[in-house]
């Protein structure tokens, strides 16, 4: 939460000036820093506005709207991968915001179309495989180049990944896999790859911080997180993997029930803007922006000079195929340790 001393001061001015707006309660699942760029400029924008914001993981975000429904304590949620996102909207958890998104790509105004507006893409990231140079070096393990490497033994113990019931990403890469091999084979792999992971984190970005700072030799996540943290100095290289790989369309939805729902549609329009995505790279946010007249930056992995499949958003996107995945994983991958 932020801001919290601050709030009651702001109001009283505000509130005799007569243009207190009230808070806005965000949810945020994009990296942290990222998080608190946007909660800056936005209150600068609208000063009668206190946010109140939190990061959570896209998978634990759903859950806590699911579990609010009918009484919900957020307004906005911004950032995290597509799939939840759409999930939201088929449950009646998310509203239509009913902004604009005519300067959006395609692959954006996608998701308005799948959910009736009750959900937009903010930006788009490619799935990969990272790994540590210098630990792989000194080990003596040679490089992965696919998926179907992080299966050999030559790298057990070696492998970070996050848990697809919390992590946006790792539902992703569960997702990526049935898309690739058939759901049958996807799992036999992903228990396979399994073997070589040690250890399952909450967040999707954990892993690949873990193998910058050598605490695993490789993760698996999504490219613009990998990027940010080679440009930061630490020996990581990105892998796209040879048999083709997935991506998400990170995304923002109104809540349904918002108490403040004009405030959440003018943060829906603010995410939007070409200005504020072009932000993005200033904490290093290496994501596609969606607005086609956002500045990409040079960093960001270019997406047409990777494999991607054509990830099936309306299937994996419903709530029918993300209960079945999550519930196989468990069964036949599964975590030996949860994290609470
Ligand atoms: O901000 C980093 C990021 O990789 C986003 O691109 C993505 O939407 C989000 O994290 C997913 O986070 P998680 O896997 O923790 O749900």
């Amino acid at each position: 939460m932020k801001k919290f001393g601050m709030i009651s001061v702001t109001a009283l001015i505000a509130s005799a000036a007569g243009a207190w707006a009230g808070e806005l309660s965000v949810v945020c699942s994009a990296e942290q820093d990222w998080c608190d760029l946007m909660v800056s400029a936005f209150e600068e924008q609208n000063p009668d506005t206190d946010v109140l914001m939190v990061r959570k993981s896209t998978g634990e975000t759903l859950a806590q709207i699911r579990a609010e429904a009918g009484n919900p304590k957020i307004d906005i949620w911004w950032g995290g991968t597509g799939d939840p996102h759409l999930i939201a909207a088929e449950e009646g958890l998310t509203q239509a915001s009913g902004v604009d998104t005519g300067d959006l790509l395609g692959w954006a105004q996608n998701m308005a179309e799948i959910s009736g507006g009750k959900t937009v893409g903010i930006y788009a990231g490619a799935l990969g495989i990272a790994y540590n140079s210098d630990i792989l070096e000194k080990k003596g393990i040679a490089a992965p180049q696919c998926w179907a490497d992080l299966e050999d033994p030559r790298f057990e113990g070696e492998i970070q990944v996050a848990n697809p019931n919390s992590s946006g990403t790792a539902y992703t890469e569960l997702a990526t896999f049935v898309q690739l091999f058939g759901e049958d084979e996807a799992m036999v792999k992903l228990a396979a790859v399994g073997k070589n992971v040690n250890s399952y984190t909450k967040s999707g970005s954990a892993p690949s911080k873990a193998a910058a700072r050598g605490e695993t030799g490789v993760s698996i996540g999504f490219m613009h997180d990998m990027v940010k943290l080679a440009s930061q100095g630490f020996p990581l290289k990105i892998v796209a993997p040879c048999e083709g790989t997935g991506y998400e369309v990170g995304a923002v939805s109104i809540i349904e029930g918002a108490r403040n729902p004009e405030g959440a549609r003018k943060w829906v329009e603010f995410a939007l803007s070409a200005d504020v995505q072009s932000r993005a790279p200033e904490v290093g946010s290496f994501q596609v922006p969606s607005n086609s007249n956002a500045q990409v930056a040079p960093e960001s992995p270019d997406l047409a000079a990777i494999k991607l499949i054509d990830y099936d958003f309306a299937t994996y996107g419903s709530s029918e195929t993300r209960e079945r995945l999550l519930a196989r994983w468990d069964a036949e991958v599964g975590d030996p340790n949860p994290q609470q």
